[in-house]
């Protein structure tokens, strides 16, 4: 049975790196999609400090829909090009917001909620969804942190 193990460094490349190391024993031996979606949602919300939610958008045509995750129920559709979601996918980039107040058409699914960071995932060079975390701290993430979860995004999408 995996366990996850407590990550206790102050580096946050080297958490990073600890955690997609985590990510891939989570995945060994097994390739459905949603069973390996809702572990990287679980893991990632119980190793990283500070979020109120940590999950996956998936992209059905037009629209990204609600992926397994962890947090408060939150919006179930998002249209391509709306909120930080669908922005990420409309720009196939990661978009981290220090401050959700001051992102124009940021979708509050938990007022709680001040910044945020969507990595796009990407299989086969298309879009396939995205990784959305939360934080109730302003400012809470880096590009350490986005280049960590770029690489789960990878991780993932190798994964199935
Ligand atoms: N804030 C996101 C919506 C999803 S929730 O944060 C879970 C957005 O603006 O796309």
């Amino acid at each position: 049975m995996f366990e996850a193990s407590t990550i206790d460094t102050a580096d946050k490349v080297e958490f990073h790196r600890q955690l997609a190391q985590q990510a891939e024993g989570l995945f060994d031996g097994e390739t459905d999609m949603i069973a390996n979606a809702a572990n990287l949602s679980a893991l990632i919300y119980q190793m990283m400090p500070d979020l109120n939610w940590a999950g996956l958008y998936l992209l059905k045509g037009e629209q990204l829909v609600l992926g397994p995750f962890q947090g408060k129920p939150a919006c179930v559709r998002i249209p391509v090009g709306r909120g930080v979601c669908g922005t990420a996918v409309e720009r196939k980039a990661s978009i981290l917001v220090e401050d959700v107040h001051a992102f124009p058409g940021h979708i509050a699914c938990d007022a709680a909620s001040r910044s945020e960071l969507v990595v796009p995932i990407f299989r086969h060079g298309e879009v396939i969804g995205v990784i959305d975390l939360d934080s109730p701290r302003p400012s809470r993430f880096d590009m350490d942190d986005q280049a960590g979860i770029e690489r789960l995004a990878e991780i993932f999408a190798a994964s199935f």
